[in-house]
């Protein structure tokens, strides 16, 4: 079915396991592509974005295959760094795929990545410091080719902390022979777990100070099995239903500390949390409350990937919000269509201003992107009356089955 069926205003009590995470999954998959051998991803989400990035894997020679939720990668026989635009296209993600074909191969050729539109997304911080490490990079605007004849270390600083090109470097710089320091670093927890992951293959890679990290290349690297984290923006999401819906709600898997920008506004809003080693339990039983203003921000700050969820709970809270966006700048196409269930949110500039205090109308409404998708599911569960969201596929591109996820806490959604 194209389309998530809500079938109204329903609190959430229940359970629901958190699914491996995207944005961990998908870079480590790139860099099972530096280890001659097998890599075995435990917990690795079953998601369109996922198996897209099996099939161009698989297109340029490893074997992939999956054992229920455990994804194998053999990589031994890796022969191409020419990668099929028809999947390249469908996702941002390709791009890192770059730092280690050139480690690998020592070249990559690969149509600009595609993506969910929520801004401009240029790739000039990813191209400057593969440079850096000695790699020719070619852009015509349509296809992008860099060959890389041995690469060497270097220290390398952002210009801005991209959670992408901080993870191409890292997957570069494995392969480059020296040691490279890499500066003003992404923080985002899904470093921190690809770094984990090429450490359990034998790389040496350690923080230096908050902001840089000190990659060790040329050592050899071997198979190895890894445990995919709970995805932390899934988490968040729920959270954000719970919020707008009201109920109390146990989240299980997040590794704890992955989500305090978003915990500290769920309080300030009225919510009730307690924080285990095995979840989180959250509970809104009382008014929802307008938080103020809330700003989207680097890791640790509030995820931008956060900020469409955030807004259906902030669009039935008591007072005015402000919701200022400051990493991508085109990121509140979901507006439109939470103003079609009665929302009256006005967008200026980087910032959406939220009346609040609104009950939302049940209507047909249609996902623009992933998270904006996923935003409107929760609005649906606050709504009086039938929500019916299209276009679900970009839904399905970050959420195994939200729609599964939502009837285990007592939603009627399908
Ligand atoms: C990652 O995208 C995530 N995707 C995004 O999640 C997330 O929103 C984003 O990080 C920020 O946290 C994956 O991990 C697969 P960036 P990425 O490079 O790496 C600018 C989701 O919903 N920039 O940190 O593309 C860029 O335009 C997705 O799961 C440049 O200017 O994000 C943006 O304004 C959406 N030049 C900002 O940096 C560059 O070369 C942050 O981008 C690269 C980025």
């Amino acid at each position: 079915m194209e389309s998530v069926y809500i079938g109204g205003k329903t609190p959430l009590y229940g359970e629901v396991t958190i699914q491996g995470s995207k944005n961990a999954a998908l870079p480590i998959m790139a860099a099972a592509l530096l280890i001659p051998g097998i890599s075995v991803l435990k917990n690795c989400p079953r998601i369109a974005d996922v198996e897209y990035m099996c099939r161009i894997l698989t297109h340029i020679g490893c074997r992939v295959c999956w054992r229920g939720n455990n994804l194998e990668i053999d990589a031994s026989c890796l022969n191409t760094g020419h990668l099929p635009e028809e999947y390249v296209t469908r996702m941002r993600s390709s791009v890192m795929l770059m730092g280690p074909l050139l480690g690998r191969l020592g070249e990559v050729e690969l149509s600009h990545p595609g993506g969910c539109v929520i801004g401009d997304r240029p790739i000039d911080i990813h191209l400057k410091a593969l440079r850096c490490l000695g790699a020719c990079c070619e852009d015509d605007g349509i296809v992008l080719r860099a060959r890389a004849l041995g690469m060497c270390a270097a220290t390398i600083a952002l210009d801005f902390p991209s959670v992408g090109a901080t993870e191409n470097v890292i997957m570069a710089a494995v392969a480059a022979e020296g040691t490279t320091c890499l500066k003003n670093a992404a923080a985002e927890p899904e470093i921190k777990w690809l770094c984990a992951f090429l450490r359990s293959a034998g790389a040496g890679i350690r923080k230096e100070g908050d902001e840089a990290l000190l990659i060790e290349g040329g050592r050899p690297l071997h198979s190895c099995c890894f445990e995919i984290p709970a995805d932390r923006i899934v988490t968040g999401t729920y959270l954000c239903a719970c919020l707008a819906a009201g109920g109390k709600v146990f989240l299980a898997g997040q590794p704890k500390g992955e989500n305090d920008a978003l915990q500290e506004i769920a309080l300030r809003m009225g919510a009730r949390l307690r924080e285990t080693d095995k979840g989180l339990i959250v509970e809104r039983t009382g008014k929802l409350l307008s938080p103020g203003l809330v700003e989207t921000g680097s890791y640790p700050g509030f995820p931008t990937d956060l900020q469409s969820p955030l807004l259906a709970a902030l669009s039935v809270a008591r007072g005015e919000s402000v919701l200022r966006e400051t990493i991508f700048n085109g990121r509140f196409r979901v507006v439109e269509e939470l103003n079609r269930m009665g929302a009256e949110i006005r967008v200026r500039g980087n910032a959406a201003y939220v009346p609040g205090g609104r009950s939302l109308k049940g209507t047909g409404v249609s996902a623009q992107e992933l998270r904006g998708g996923a935003a409107l599911v929760a609005a649906g569960l606050c709504a009086e009356g039938e929500t019916l969201v299209a276009n679900r596929h970009y839904i399905d591109r970050g959420y195994e089955d939200i729609c599964r996820d939502m009837r285990s806490l007592g939603a009627e959604c399908w």
